[in-house]
């Protein structure tokens, strides 16, 4: 029997060593040490030696089935390394990893949140319009006409189905009338694109803020006071801010809104941040024309609306001198935000 034994062993160990798979593992185990295996079934015979044979042959036994067992766990560690090798090389997974350079939120981000905080505090919600728009959203809508230079091909994306590339957020604004009604708080963070020649203060696509507030009674003042929380918010309370008269078609009267920069060593100076002003009844009447039904009625209902340039606030906020930087990615620029 120690004999026999001995044969099993050997047998066992080479056909063991020989095995590709785990599955292949998985039965030599049952072939030798299951239930009805070889060695299991040669134990049964311990039983019918003699007192002197039982000892030596139940070493041998022991030996056997330790061994096989041995051998079957060895291979299976064996096998497994190699298919991990297979796939990830020699990948030694306990080495520390490469750590990601840490550099901050972007810039632009960083004055979406600021202005979208201090704005949300005020009671404004955020509302959202495609990026793709038909002419009728982007200029007639509000109030701009036909003839007006931002329709030109040369300063808006067109598509060949005549829809365009929104040259403003102010798309929202009709968007939102369209499908809510009056009071309305929004805003409206997102990309517009012009065909401007890319230089150090211009991108063709860049992104806005837009805000809108209709509602009985809005006035002027509540525009102002609307905007200097807001810039006050992100610039500081000390900043001075200015409301220059403008013309946008779509508010009457409209304004752009100015900061005055004081850099240290340089003659302060104003710079333009926003555009706004009060909703052009114009703009009303066309969305009521739209709607089927009178809820914007200027009579009834006023509102305002600006829009801000992310860029520029970040470029003052940070006195970054190139608009460019803030698209290239290069992490020695976007590490000074951490
Ligand atoms: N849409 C204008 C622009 O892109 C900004 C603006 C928004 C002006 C809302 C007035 C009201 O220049």
């Amino acid at each position: 029997m120690v004999e026999e034994l001995e044969n099993i062993l050997k047998d066992a160990t080479l056909v063991i060593s020989n095995a590709r798979t785990i599955d292949e593992l998985d039965k030599l185990r049952l072939t030798y040490l299951g239930k009805k295996g070889i060695v299991t079934t040669i134990a049964a015979k311990m039983k019918d030696l003699g007192k002197e044979e039982k000892p030596t042959a139940g070493k041998a036994l022991n030996k056997a089935r330790t061994a096989i067992n041995d051998a079957l766990e060895v291979k299976v560690l064996n096998i497994q390394e190699e298919e991990d090798k297979k796939v990830g090389g020699n990948i030694d997974v306990t080495l520390p990893g490469t750590p990601l350079p840490r550099v901050g939120r972007h810039p632009i981000s960083q004055m979406l949140s600021e202005a979208v905080n201090a704005l949300r505090r005020m009671g404004f919600s955020l509302a959202s319009g495609p990026e793709i728009e038909t002419e009728w959203h982007c200029f007639d809508a509000l109030n701009t006409p036909a003839d007006h230079p931002a329709r030109n091909e040369s300063d808006t994306f067109y598509f060949a189905d005549g829809r365009l590339l929104r040259t403003h957020t102010s798309t929202v604004q009709i968007r939102t009338m369209q499908n809510n009604e009056p009071p309305v708080r929004i805003i409206s963070p997102g990309a517009a694109y012009r065909r401007d020649e890319i230089d150090a203060t211009h991108l063709s696509q860049f992104n806005q803020l837009e805000g809108l507030y209709v509602d009985k009674n809005v006035s002027l003042a509540d525009l102002k006071g609307t905007l200097e929380y807001l810039l006050h918010s992100i610039f500081g309370k000390k900043t001075q801010i200015r409301f220059r008269p403008h013309f946008f078609p779509f508010t009457e009267p409209s304004f752009e809104i100015d900061i005055l920069l004081q850099a240290q060593g340089k003659q302060p100076k104003w710079i333009e941040v926003a555009g706004c002003g009060m909703v052009d009844p114009n703009v009303f009447i066309e969305v009521n024309k739209s709607r089927n039904d009178n809820n914007y009625s200027p009579d009834q209902v006023s509102g305002f609306a600006f829009g801000l340039g992310l860029e520029r606030l970040a470029m003052i906020r940070w006195e970054i001198s190139d608009i460019r930087l803030l698209i290239e990615n290069d992490t020695r620029f976007l590490h000074q935000f951490a």
